[in-house]
């Protein structure tokens, strides 16, 4: 193992990572253009109660791993496989030295020693503590691994970002290793979640997003996978910060951040309009365009991507977060996993037009200097209200006009309102997390745990 840790404090201050020269110059290009799909994503969460069976498979997979990564099994122990992504593979392991050092990360055991006695405390402390250790793929460049290593130390004194404890590299092996969070798999509970729960759930992964674009970091893939949420404890924590990136990275200047008046003489006098104005219909596209294409990073998950992303804006901001959180809250709503299911990017586009309409993509597009053009007839000029899809997702149309119109429940209405405010096509419109917390369907989540609360005091007396 490269790293040998001698002090009793556990953080990566101490951590030199990766001394190895890039690979190849094609880390930045390589970021450009990715999008995972997102049935690529981890399979399942393994629920790892100690006594859980291990597939032959995982166990011949550990020891390969364990062989491969010499010394690793003195310090872990590992148990299980628990995800398996696009980027990485994680395994659930028992954390052999974790009484050698000053675990300040463990927020657990922190709230623990709140509630307990000295005497209690100490003998909880001696219970086996469990970690997560990603094995990032050797495929994935130097300077992709030191940029997810380097952001989550930035945001180590964040409960609701998933601290990183510390990191080892064996040869071009990299592995973090991760406080392990007990969570539910989001496929288990997304279909029958209450609203109530749903804001309790918004809240927790707001609460993340605020404290990571606080730093001004975009996270840029954040899906149900990537939040990992323990409904008991109405508790989340963000994880996977490997295509997260500082805001103002790679920034070129991109026309939604002229004033609405630049923009229109912009617009005016482009080539395009100026084709409009000569020929008085809409010109076809170029069949040969000799300009150079334009570059964005489009890093991300198919299906939670913004539509700036999509347009290749070339200064997307935190707020590009905010329209993943919103794919989010849709999918709660329409009880649809994924929601959005695109090939590609062009697909993408279509699939937030059946939604929003001709209309609305057109000023989208425009904001960032860009044409949206469809021949397809059948999405409609304006679309259809969020309110109607969720109807028509949950089974509440009727096609006897006769019949009572069916309506959304006022929790539900509630949710939506909110939900338009998450899914703004335009980001300079979008709700921050700042304000997502301050919403009132987000704030209805501290009446609804002080009611509870009155309830306790009642039953007490
Ligand atoms: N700290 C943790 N505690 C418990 N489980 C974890 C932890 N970190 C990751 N996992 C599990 O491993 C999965 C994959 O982790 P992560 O998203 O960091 O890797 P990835 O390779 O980038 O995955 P993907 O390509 O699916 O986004 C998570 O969805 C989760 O199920
Ligand atoms: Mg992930």
């Amino acid at each position: 193992m490269a790293q040998a840790r001698t002090s009793t404090q556990r953080h990566v201050e101490e951590l030199d990572l990766l001394q190895d020269q890039p690979r190849g110059g094609d880390a930045a290009e390589e970021t450009l253009d990715e999008s995972a799909d997102p049935l690529e994503e981890s399979g399942r969460t393994i629920d790892s109660s100690e006594d859980e069976s291990v597939d032959d498979m995982v166990v011949e997979d550990i020891e390969k791993f364990e062989n491969s990564f010499v010394g690793i099994n003195k310090r872990y122990r590992l148990i299980n496989r628990i995800g398996e992504g696009t980027f990485s593979t994680v395994y659930k392991a028992e954390d052999l030295e974790y009484y050698k050092y000053n675990n300040r990360w463990d927020i657990d055991e922190r709230e623990r020693r709140k509630w307990s006695s000295p005497a209690r405390a100490k003998r909880s402390a001696r219970k086996p503590h469990y970690v997560a250790i990603k094995k990032i793929y050797v495929t994935s460049s130097p300077i992709r691994i030191f940029n997810e290593l380097e952001l989550l130390f930035d945001l180590k004194n964040s409960d609701s970002v998933c601290p990183l404890i510390t990191a080892f590299r064996h040869q071009d092996q990299v592995v973090a290793v991760l406080p392990y969070f007990q969570h539910q798999d989001f496929r288990d509970y997304y279909k029958d979640m209450k609203i109530s729960e749903m804001r309790l759930y918004m809240k927790s992964l707001l609460t993340a997003l605020r404290a990571v674009h606080n730093r001004k970091i975009l996270h840029r893939d954040v899906k149900p996978t990537n939040f990992l949420y323990n409904k008991w404890l109405n508790r989340g924590v963000l994880v996977d910060f490997g295509l997260a990136e500082r805001e103002g990275t790679d920034w070129q200047q991109c026309n939604c951040t002229l004033t609405p008046e630049e923009r229109r003489y912009k617009n005016t006098n482009s080539v395009w309009q100026q084709k409009v104005a000569a020929w008085d219909v809409t010109p076809s596209m170029p069949k040969t365009d000799t300009r150079s294409s334009r570059r964005a990073n489009r890093a991300g998950t198919r299906g939670f991507r913004a539509p700036e992303v999509l347009m290749k804006c070339t200064q997307q901001t935190t707020i590009i977060d905010m329209w993943s959180a919103g794919v989010i809250l849709l999918t709660l709503l329409t009880r649809r996993f994924p929601f959005f299911h695109s090939a590609d990017d062009i697909d993408a586009l279509l699939e937030i037009t059946t939604i929003f309409g001709r209309k609305k993509m057109k000023e989208a597009a425009l904001l960032h200097g860009q044409v949206f053009q469809t021949n397809i007839p059948s999405y409609s000029e304006y679309g259809h209200s969020l309110e109607k899809i969720i109807l028509w997702c949950t089974g509440r149309t009727d096609s006897d006009k006769n019949a009572p119109k069916k309506e959304l429940d006022d929790e539900e209405k509630d949710a939506v309102a909110f939900l338009y405010r998450l899914l703004e096509t335009d980001p300079s419109k979008r709700i921050t997390a700042d304000e997502a917390l301050r919403h009132p369907f987000i704030t209805k989540a501290y009446e609804e745990s002080e009611a509870e609360d009155d309830v306790v005091d009642l039953v007490e007396v």
